[in-house]
């Protein structure tokens, strides 16, 4: 099979429900390969799933991330261009900044409560819904919810509000994938954006009046006290962005966990009590089960990257979860394995733009997972299942289980 080939399997349906063979494929190749057809207008000149190589990308602060040449046509890409995600140093460092000091260890162990009573409010209902065997969708009724309700208390969001939020939050999504720049869904990520700054500015209206413990009402506070170096657009920005990045990207944490966790039930019957498992479980099914698949970033200057050229400017596609998948670095790496030694996963990025909420989800899953195997001993997926139409954002949506009897 040629990288052609392969690239094309990977953007079909096929290769949206199991990409692996594909990654697989593309090892065989190398480390990185020139992407033979480019689409028309197309900046990305190659696509890397070499793990060394990858991760020796996103540490080189000199590669960038690029942005389209109309971006101030849009409300959704004035958006993502003005907030850290998107952002190149200077001004990435500025905003990081102000951001980084709001996710402290004191504030990460004052939400460990928070997610505690969020779980075991979400397992009793589940125990309620799957009383006399009962199929439940362990996306709607956890997967979801769980990141959902965190976040939301963490930042400051009114519960009421998320199913409105989360439709706006989809619109972007499905924007955000290889396949999504059609001009209707440019259209509704653009409404998208629009509604979610209207929405921020009234909320930070709000906590001006009524400040809480929240860490809008910190932000809003410091700002008006001079005290960042932030304008209000530039926070709602970052804020629009922050929540997105923790939403989705954790819900897949859990609902493509579960049916690899299920098929090792030594594994998940040890895991109650074992918090070191527990962290390593996690760990093992962000590195087999990627919610984020590729990256991109851009030349700063003519260069050489494992012995291809790259130009200035011309963008490489980053398969981060076929790095997580290389054999050179993994061995028998389509096997899980919570104890597995070796390089950290590349599920959260690496260098300038790692994840900045990395430890809120696997705070999130090192909580969950033990309490959900516990609670439901013998849970099964009852239903055959399918993964989301996105690669950039790879997840299970609907997953239906019986809870067995709750303990
Ligand atoms: C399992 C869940 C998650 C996964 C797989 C994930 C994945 C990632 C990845 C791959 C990046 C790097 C993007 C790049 O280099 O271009 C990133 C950045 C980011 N993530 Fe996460 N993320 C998760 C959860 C979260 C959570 C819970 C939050 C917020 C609390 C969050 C906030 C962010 C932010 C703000 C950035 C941008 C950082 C920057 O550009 O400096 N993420 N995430």
């Amino acid at each position: 099979m040629d990288v052609d080939e392969i690239l094309t399997g990977l953007y079909s349906e096929q290769g949206r429900q199991n990409p692996y063979p594909w990654y697989a494929a593309l090892h065989e190749h190398g480390p990185i390969n020139a992407v033979p057809k480019r689409a028309e207008h197309s900046t990305i000149t190659a696509v890397a799933g070499g793990y060394d190589l990858v991760d020796q990308v996103l540490r080189d602060p000199g590669w960038y991330k690029g942005a389209p040449p109309d971006w101030q046509d849009q409300e959704i890409l004035r958006t993502f261009l003005t907030s850290m995600m998107f952002i190149n140093p200077p001004d990435h460092t500025r905003m990081r900044a102000v951001f980084a000091k709001t996710f402290t260890p004191r504030r990460l162990g004052a939400l460990e409560p928070v997610i505690v009573r969020i779980v075991t409010d979400r397992l009793d209902r589940m125990a309620e819904a799957g009383a006399d065997g009962g199929e439940v969708d362990f996306v709607a009724d956890f997967a979801y919810p769980v990141p959902a309700l965190v976040m939301a208390e963490f930042i400051g969001l009114p519960e009421a509000d998320l199913a409105w939020y989360r439709q706006r939050v989809d619109w972007i999504d499905e924007y955000m994938d290889v396949a999504g720049k059609t001009p209707e869904r440019l259209a509704r990520a653009n409404q998208a954006a629009e509604e979610l700054r209207g929405y921020y500015r009234e909320l930070l209206a709000h906590r001006r009046r009524q400040p809480g413990e929240d860490l809008i009402s910190g932000l809003v506070e410091v700002l008006d006290a001079g005290g960042v170096d932030l304008t209000e657009e530039e926070l709602i920005s970052n804020l629009i962005v922050l929540f997105n990045a923790s939403f989705v990207t954790t819900v897949y944490m859990f609902s493509n966990g579960l049916p690899l966790l299920l098929a090792h039930p030594d594994v998940i019957a040890a895991l109650p009590g074992d918090d070191a498992l527990a962290r390593g479980c996690v760990d093992e099914v962000l590195r087999m089960e990627s919610p984020v698949h590729f990256l991109a970033r851009a030349a700063p200057h003519d260069t050489e990257v494992g012995g291809l050229p790259v130009a200035r400017d011309e963008n490489v596609l980053l398969l981060i979860a076929a790095a997580n998948r290389d054999p050179a670095r993994f061995p028998d790496p389509d096997r899980f394995d919570p104890h597995r030694a070796g390089p950290p996963s590349l599920a959260f990025g690496v260098g300038l733009h790692f994840c900045l909420g990395s430890a809120v989800s696997r705070l999130e899953g090192r909580l969950a997972l033990p309490r959900l195997f516990a609670r439901f001993p013998e849970l099964a997926v009852s239903q055959p299942y399918t993964y989301s139409g996105s690669l950039f954002l790879r997840g299970i949506d609907k997953l239906f289980v019986t809870t067995g009897e709750a303990r």
